[in-house]
């Protein structure tokens, strides 16, 4: 069986295709590498000691894609491709609006044209803003409170109204928490560029001396120590989620979301402390002023998940610690030698 992967050579693409590669799938990946580099695919290739055909190609680029989709017999398509900064979204919701968006409409246009209606979309839990209550069921209401966020539940209702139009198609939403870690080879990873906007990054860097020190946004929320809570989920456990969703969209057809975490929350303060347990590094951290358009807690109801997938995420907040380090130890400059 053969799957397209677009974005294949990011940060959550890069898991999953060496996931699908080790499961016996074909893969064909297609990224512009804006945000990412070729060498991630050669690592790839590597860990499953498998070749896989890529294109360097841009979603919104209507040749590439028919190429693609006419030299390739394409079961079904794991969609990752887009822009993912909530700050960068910003400042550039046009550039957000546009790649995101338009991508997947054209993406869409040719998976009509070549009758393949099979699709899992990289959703996320922005789409809820600002829950009123956590756990977060996947019935909780959508209200994103950012460009980002709201290019994913555009989406999401563009791919809800594809289904109404013809209930051939079998369609996944998969709204993920955040996810940390790397794989276990240390071989491949989250390589941000410029300064990290994410936790866990940052704390890499502050291990590997790049950075001084955390800033902990926040010492006030309504938590257990007054820091941040996030659902923090290990990338590779987020990747097999993606393999569990390929089998049930492949049997069958429909449009469901499901969120993808852990169910556990952990503070700022937490993730710190095991990281140091987990690596034996000092992370050192000043707490400091709230960032703007941040909640107290988020995580995830994981129940419908289980039950309709499958799937449960394994890894502890310490074994993504370690991964994390692993990778950064192994690669201080990311992908660039
Ligand atoms: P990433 O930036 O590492 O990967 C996305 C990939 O898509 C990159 O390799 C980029 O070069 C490529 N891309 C972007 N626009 C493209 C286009 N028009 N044509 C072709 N390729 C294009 O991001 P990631 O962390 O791996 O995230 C993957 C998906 O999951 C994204 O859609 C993101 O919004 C979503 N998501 C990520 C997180 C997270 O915290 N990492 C959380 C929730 C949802
Ligand atoms: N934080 C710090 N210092 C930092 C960075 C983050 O204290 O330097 C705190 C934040 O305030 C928050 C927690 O660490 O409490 C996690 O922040 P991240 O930036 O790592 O992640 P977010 O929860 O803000 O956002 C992430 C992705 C979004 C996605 C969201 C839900 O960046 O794209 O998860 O999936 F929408």
């Amino acid at each position: 069986m053969s799957i397209l992967v677009t974005g294949g050579a990011g940060y959550i693409g890069s898991h999953t295709c060496l996931e699908l590669l080790n499961a016996g799938y074909e893969i064909v990946v297609i990224d512009n590498l804006s945000n990412s580099k070729f060498e991630t695919l050669k690592r790839i290739s590597e860990l499953a000691k498998k070749d896989f055909k890529f294109y360097n190609g841009d979603l919104l680029n209507q040749k590439t894609i028919e190429e693609v989709f006419s030299k390739n017999n394409i079961d079904a398509v794991i969609h990752f491709a887009g822009l993912k900064s909530v700050n960068e979204s910003i400042e550039a919701p046009l550039h957000y609006y546009h790649n995101n968006i338009s991508g997947t409409l054209s993406l869409c246009q040719m998976m009509k044209k070549y009758n393949v209606k099979k699709m899992i979309f990289s959703s996320s839990a922005s789409v809820y803003g600002m829950p009123k209550n956590v756990p977060i069921t996947e019935n909780s209401p959508l209200v994103p409170i950012n460009p980002y966020g709201r290019t994913k539940l555009m989406i999401e209702e563009i791919l809800r109204d594809l289904y109404i139009s013809d209930h051939s198609w079998g369609i996944t939403l998969l709204r993920y928490f955040n996810p940390i870690g790397a794989h276990e080879s240390g071989r491949i990873g989250e390589d941000p560029n410029d300064i990290p906007n994410n936790l866990m990054p940052y704390i890499n860097q502050v291990a590997i001396g790049k950075r001084e020190k955390v800033n902990v946004f926040g010492k006030d929320y309504d938590t257990h120590d007054g820091t941040g809570v996030r659902d923090y989920i290990h990338v590779v456990d987020l990747a097999k989620g993606h393999l569990r969703a390929l089998e049930m969209v492949i049997r069958t057809t429909g449009i469901d979301a499901f969120n993808l975490g852990t169910g556990i929350g952990y503070s700022v303060l937490d993730l710190i402390k095991s990281y140091e347990k987990a690596t034996s590094k000092k992370i050192p951290y000043t707490l400091t002023h709230r960032r703007p358009g941040d909640i107290d807690k988020c995580y995830a109801d994981t129940r419908k998940a289980k039950e309709k997938l499958g799937w449960k995420a394994i890894k502890s907040l310490e074994d993504m610690c370690r991964d994390a380090w692993r990778w950064q130890k192994n690669n201080p400059n990311g992908y660039n030698k």
